[in-house]
């Protein structure tokens, strides 16, 4: 158990907050454990109808904790961060994020797979992975580029380019954007919407939408060899150290 990740569930939504604002909501092994076990509970109970992804503090998420990954790579199919990551793509109830401040890494490539998204005026979305040696993950590789061209993402993935919500709404990646202070209470108003819509046909039109799971899948499973060879690369190791002193990496 982690109070770095906190769980409700009102009005048949469950509410999956990031809770360790101390180091911007990063997600650790724990996070995610605590994670993919809601999201696998919710899947199968027929008392929960939507799923709600916020956070508190200033941030969304920092992405995964760069030290922690440093530390224990996640290099099996299941680790907590593998298992979140197939729960996203095997969710049949809707996903809502809210999303208050920075999202980096994952908590950009979750929202890939999240139906609805809402950001506050003050998000901002970042994918640095190659400026982190590493390569894209939960099979955004594929999804983002779909979503929104080529060009657009490569300025994302390989440059590191930061996306801000008004943005981030032009080219797709989210539904709608909000003052800061309503932005909860349109998320929670949309997940209560469609907690009373009628099961079956909401969850087969999140099928249908979401296209072809068992390609998501593999790709997935493409991204994470990749990834565990970078993870496990000097590369990686100059990248975290860099973070660590709060400088440029210099990657020869
Ligand atoms: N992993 C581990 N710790 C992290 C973290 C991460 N991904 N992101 C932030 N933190 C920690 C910082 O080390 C700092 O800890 P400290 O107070 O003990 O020094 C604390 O959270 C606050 O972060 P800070 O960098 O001081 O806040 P900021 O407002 O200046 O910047 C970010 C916020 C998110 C832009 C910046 O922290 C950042 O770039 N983080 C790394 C994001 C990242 O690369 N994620 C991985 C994607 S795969």
């Amino acid at each position: 158990m982690t109070s770095d990740i906190l769980t409700s569930v009102e009005n048949r939504v469950l509410t999956i907050t990031f809770n360790r604002t101390d180091k911007k909501n990063a997600i650790t092994a724990a996070m995610y454990a605590a994670m993919a076990d809601a999201m696998a509970d919710a899947n199968d109970n027929d008392a929960i109808r939507a799923i709600m992804f916020t956070a508190n503090g200033d941030a969304f998420t920092a992405g995964n904790d760069l030290i922690d990954f440093r530390d224990n790579p996640p290099l099996t199919d299941d680790a907590p961060v593998s298992r979140f990551l197939r729960e996203l793509v095997v969710a049949k109830k809707p996903l809502i994020a809210a999303v208050n401040g920075i999202a980096v890494g994952v908590g950009f490539t979750m929202l890939l797979h999240c139906d609805i998204v809402y950001l506050s005026e003050a998000a901002q979305l970042q994918a640095p992975f190659v400026d982190l040696a590493l390569v894209p993950e939960a099979a955004s590789s594929l999804l983002l580029p779909a979503r929104i061209g080529h060009a657009q993402a490569a300025e994302i993935f390989m440059l590191g380019k930061r996306v801000n919500a008004e943005d981030a709404k032009t080219i797709g990646v989210a539904s709608d954007v909000f003052a800061p202070d309503a932005l909860l209470v349109a998320a929670t108003k949309a997940a209560v919407a469609l907690s009373k819509k009628a099961p079956a046909a909401l969850q087969a039109t999140k099928r249908l939408m979401r296209g072809d799971k068992d390609v998501i899948s593999a790709r997935m499973v493409e991204e994470s060899k990749l990834f565990g060879q970078q993870l496990l690369s000097p590369e990686l190791g100059e990248a975290v150290m860099a973070f660590m002193q709060k400088r440029e990496p210099n990657f020869g």
